[in-house]
């Protein structure tokens, strides 16, 4: 009998090494981008540069309006892959940087921009923002990168993120939300695939709760600007400078981007592809969906 096909997630699984080191980002993500097709897939699920560069025209727009970006700005992307992002805002910034944990994207990342004189790459510890120089940017966001963290990392890089980011500049960020009914049919499909797994592998996705995130933002002393709880918590927030007054600043700044940020989040069709594709997998792994997608909020 013919062995049946391995899927996707099964041969990407085989690049790992076996035993990793309890929090070893690096080694995990440089084995599974370990060629430019697989990085490519990692990013955007296509092994093409015209997809990667349409998608990446599609977003950069509304996180460039959304983060007050201009051609003063100094702007940080944390986990910026193979810089499908970072090549279309550097043209609109004084100067980009991109920080990943895994030197073969950001040698891609440098490939791909090395006709950007102003777009720096980073190869970061996967756990903060060390080498970034303190106060460096006027914006920073990271998107799609923290929902393949453990919650202490997750947890460092927010604290980080306030050290390198000016006061009165933004930051912009995303997980994935467990209470959102989609949040949870994709965590179903984790579970499905690593609950039976003694080493869980770190690039697998991880949930968060918007109480959770609001948690660390006040811990952490950021300001909550905007949180928009789709199939991921997307928040934006600041840190207000020395010597102004906190909540007519914040007002201020509600007023000028809030539309700019509503324009950030997940649309009804992004959940619908997305509740297609978990309701495929669960089948795939004769499963069924354990809450429907039009759910209201869980919880
Ligand atoms: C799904 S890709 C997203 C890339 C990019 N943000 C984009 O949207 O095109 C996730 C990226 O996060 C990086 N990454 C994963 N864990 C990380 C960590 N702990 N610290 C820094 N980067 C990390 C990976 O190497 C990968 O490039």
């Amino acid at each position: 009998m013919a062995e049946p096909e391995r899927t996707e997630q099964e041969r990407l699984q085989e690049r790992i090494p076996r035993s990793l080191g309890a929090s070893d980002y690096k080694s995990v993500w440089n084995a599974i981008a370990n060629v430019r097709e697989h990085a490519f897939e990692l990013v955007d699920e296509s092994t093409s540069e015209e997809q990667l560069v349409a998608s990446g025209r599609q977003l950069a727009p509304h996180l460039v309006r959304g983060l007050g970006i201009t051609t003063n700005a100094v702007v940080l992307e944390i986990g910026c892959g193979v810089a499908r992002l970072g090549r279309e805002i550097a043209p609109h910034a004084r100067e980009f940087w991109g920080l990943d944990v895994s030197e073969n994207m950001v040698a891609i990342a440098r490939e791909r921009c090395a006709h950007l004189p102003n777009a720096h790459f980073v190869a970061g510890n996967g756990r903060d923002l060390a080498g970034i120089p303190t106060g460096l940017a006027d914006a920073v966001y990271c998107h799609a990168v923290m929902i393949h963290m453990d919650k202490e990392d997750l947890y460092s890089y927010i604290v980080d993120a306030k050290r390198v980011l000016k006061p009165g500049g933004l930051f912009y960020f995303d997980v994935w939300n467990l209470a959102h009914p989609i949040g949870w049919l994709r965590w179903q499909v984790e579970r499905a695939l690593y609950r039976t797994k003694a080493d869980r592998p770190l690039h697998r996705n991880q949930f968060s709760t918007a109480q959770e995130i609001r948690a660390m933002l006040q811990v952490a002393g950021w300001e909550v600007l905007h949180l928009a709880e789709t199939m991921m918590i997307q928040p934006v927030v600041t840190h207000v400078p020395p010597g102004v007054e906190g909540e007519a600043y914040l007002d201020a700044l509600r007023a000028r981007y809030s539309s700019c940020w509503e324009a950030l989040r997940w649309q009804p069709g992004d959940h619908a592809h997305m509740a297609a594709r978990m309701t495929a997998h669960l089948a795939e792994a004769g499963r069924r969906p354990e809450v429907s997608p039009d759910a209201p909020p869980l919880g």
